[in-house]
């Protein structure tokens, strides 16, 4: 670069050398970029790496005309162009289930003795620590060197974001321990650089951030490490994923080992003893909340001896030897304006206060949902109302009660609609249900668009350029009425071009992810129908039930007669009864639906579910039922072993039953299992039969 034509003061360039400085500028910030960013080693000084910058901005104020497309300041600016490639994590990375009072704390060290089936007198000391406000993230090591990071994704799943983890101070680039190992944590911002940095981002005309949340997560998960790297963000480190050596025994060794490595603990993690002990530390954190220079939502707890970590194993997707005993809700004062009624998935009204906005808990909020007809009576809340509103987390701010003495004189109770207000329908609350319902299925636009909204979603089909506002415009254009078409956009490029917002490379993106797509987990088609009562987890137990979506298809066509040998079947599976079955039922009866699935089986390729390879389980595949008291272990423990060992667990026995276990005291479940000819074992035979994997 000709150095003298940098020296000279920027007023006196002409077009021709601002130009020519411009372009070196360009090239070699995005060297150093790469340098720094890239491969950890930068051939500049912070302050020279400054002052390059500065005199590319210097430049471009001077001379706008000659901004490049490149420039090394629209980068910064620059939006997302293309996705984060994915990371299945090694183990899944869970989440945690609630305790919203002491009674709940109570319990959930009751179910742990329970499990274990621990003596009275045994202690059960628990990790305590605070819950962060933030996004969790996993940091792979391998051979003591920082190798891959990763977002949470759905916890199968997440993106990688090495790069920008790379960023965080908090992160080291290498621990002192050679084997692999994954750390997790999570990724904060303090309160403080918050509010500074929606302080710049105002000044600068760009987007300020709601809360300090929603700010880690929009720099952390930025394409361009060049904009994580300016945001302050830091990392409490809690938990570990793939561990080579996994011998720390307790979480005490597991966090001081953490602290050798190099990472930050939260400072209130505190061994607990007794009950007692937690609450005291519960109170403790709770009196410090408002001063902590960190959101905190909660105190989570975690059993402190792993190797009663591994025997608990979890339930659903959370941990059963682990719960986030959560803060009370933030409150504060605001107004009802107006009550709209909104239109779901499944035609239920769901009616939505929107608000005068107000800030609660560092959140500005402008719609509170009233839940239903029932809730709106029973606290006779009318528009115009002064109301108490809460906020918990994540979830949807609620109206907790009316403050009478502010309502305004002329006030009428609030009429719940007896009609759809999107299709017109008449909307009928069936007996003994709280949900008034529209009756016009899918001639319902909002039913319809709500449905395929939930088909893309992040847990159902995960269709990564295609968010809710395009399926809703979409739909609206006439481009897609089912889920079917959605694939076929694929061929409708006419239809994108000149299309605001969508340029080339975004339609070639979402033919690509809808091509990536067309295969698929049978448990996640289930759950992206969008049926109800059909959850993930119900989805996947239908599907480690049936196997194929064939099967499946088939075996519920002949449970549409009741008391069939496929309706018992269905039945009985653990966890679905006779109301989740009936609206199964129901949804695969209606010949519009069955249509859909047609022309899904014709455009997708459904993938078998995979039962998890236990090669040398002795009980994969079989179906097991537990009756009577066991005497060593709880039934739920015995349940989740067999489960693990991929074997299915009834809750009555049928011809298909492998194995029925009794214990002490088994009565009918037994009988049955003799007059049908199926091997009954003792508890102990049943140990033994484990063994032989
Ligand atoms: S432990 C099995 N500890 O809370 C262990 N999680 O609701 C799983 N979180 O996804 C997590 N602070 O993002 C744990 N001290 C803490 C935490 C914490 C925040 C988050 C984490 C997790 C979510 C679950």
């Amino acid at each position: 670069m000709n150095n003298d034509l940098r020296k000279r003061p920027v007023e006196d360039l002409l077009d021709l050398e601002a130009a020519t400085e411009l372009d070196a500028l360009a090239k070699e910030l995005s060297e150093h970029d790469k340098a720094y960013y890239q491969n950890d080693e930068p051939n500049i000084s912070d302050g020279e790496y400054d002052s390059l910058r500065n005199r590319n901005e210097q430049l471009e104020a001077s001379f706008p005309h000659l901004i490049r497309s490149d420039s090394p300041t629209k980068k910064v600016g620059a939006s997302p162009s293309s996705g984060f490639s994915k990371v299945t994590h090694a183990r899944p990375m869970l989440s945690l289930g609630n305790a919203f009072n002491e009674e709940d704390v109570r319990e959930f060290i009751a179910g742990i003795r329970r499990f274990l089936s621990l003596a009275d007198d045994e202690p059960v000391e628990i990790m305590a620590e605070p819950k962060i406000d933030g996004l969790s993230a996993s940091l792979r090591y391998e051979n003591g060197q920082f190798t891959l990071g990763a977002t949470r994704g759905d916890g199968a799943v997440g993106e990688n974001i090495t790069e920008n983890l790379k960023t965080l101070q908090d992160v080291p680039n290498s621990i002192p321990e050679s084997g692999t190992i994954e750390v997790r944590g999570e990724v904060y911002m303090a309160k403080d650089d918050f509010f500074a940095l929606n302080k710049r981002q105002e000044e600068a005309g760009q987007k300020v951030f709601a809360n300090p949340r929603n700010a880690a997560a929009g720099s952390l998960r930025q394409l361009d490490p060049t904009i994580t790297a300016s945001r302050p963000l830091k990392f409490f480190a809690y938990a570990w994923g793939e561990v080579a050596d996994a011998s720390f025994g307790t979480m005490d060794n597991f966090f001081q080992s953490l602290k050798n490595w190099g990472f930050q603990v939260n400072p209130y993690t505190k061994l607990c003893h007794t009950v007692e002990d937690i609450l005291a530390l519960y109170d403790e954190i709770g009196a410090a909340r408002a001063e902590l220079p960190y959101d905190i939502d909660g105190v989570v707890y975690k059993v402190n001896r792993i190797d009663w970590q591994e025997r608990l194993g979890m339930v659903s997707r959370a941990p059963r030897w682990a719960i986030a005993h959560k803060f009370p809700a933030e409150k504060a004062q605001t107004v009802i304006k107006e009550i709209k009624i909104q239109v779901g998935r499944t035609g239920v009204l769901t009616p939505v206060a929107e608000l005068e906005p107000i800030t609660v808990g560092g959140v500005v909020v402008s719609r509170a949902t009233l839940h239903n007809q029932d809730e709106i009576e029973r606290k006779d809340i009318r528009e115009n109302d002064t109301v108490i509103i809460q906020r918990a987390g994540d979830v949807i701010p609620q109206v907790v009660s009316v403050i009478l003495d502010k309502r305004p004189t002329q006030s009428i109770p609030y009429k719940f609609e007896e009609t759809c207000p999107i299709c017109g329908s008449t909307a009928v609350r069936e007996e003994g249900e709280a949900a008034r319902r529209c009756t016009g299925g899918l001639i319902c636009a909002a039913q319809a668009v709500e449905r395929l909204k939930h088909f893309v979603s992040r847990n159902a089909f995960d269709l990564e350029g295609l968010g809710g506002k395009h399926v809703e415009t979409f739909y609206n254009e006439g481009l897609i009425k089912t889920p079917g078409d959605i694939f076929r956009l694929a061929d409708q490029e006419d239809m994108f071009t000149d299309r605001e917002g969508w340029g080339q490379k975004s339609f070639t993106n979402l033919v690509t992810a809808l091509e990536q797509k067309r295969i698929i987990p049978l448990d996640r088609l289930i759950f992206a129908l969008g049926i109800r009562q059909i959850g993930q987890a119900t989805a996947k137990l239908l599907a480690k039930q049936y196997g194929s979506l064939n099967n499946w298809r088939a075996k519920m066509e002949r449970a549409q007669i009741l008391g069939s040998e496929e309706y018992e079947e269905l039945i009985n599976i653990d966890g679905i009864g006779a109301a989740v079955a009936k609206d199964l039922l129901t949804f695969l009866a209606e010949p519009h639906n069955i249509k859909v699935l047609d022309d899904l089986g014709d455009i997708l390729s459904v993938e078998d579910y995979e039962a998890p390879t236990l090669d040398n389980s002795p009980i994969a595949g079989k179906t097991v039922v537990f009756t009577g008291t066991l005497e060593t272990v709880s039934r739920g423990e015995a349940k989740a072993k067999a489960e693990s060992l991929g074997a299915k667990v009834a809750g009555s026995v049928s011809k298909k039953t492998d194995y029925v276990i009794a214990g002490s005291g088994a009565g009918s479940k037994a009988k049955k299992a003799t007059d049908l000819g199926i091997v009954t074992l003792s508890e102990e035979e049943w140990f033994e039969l484990l063994k032989q994997g």
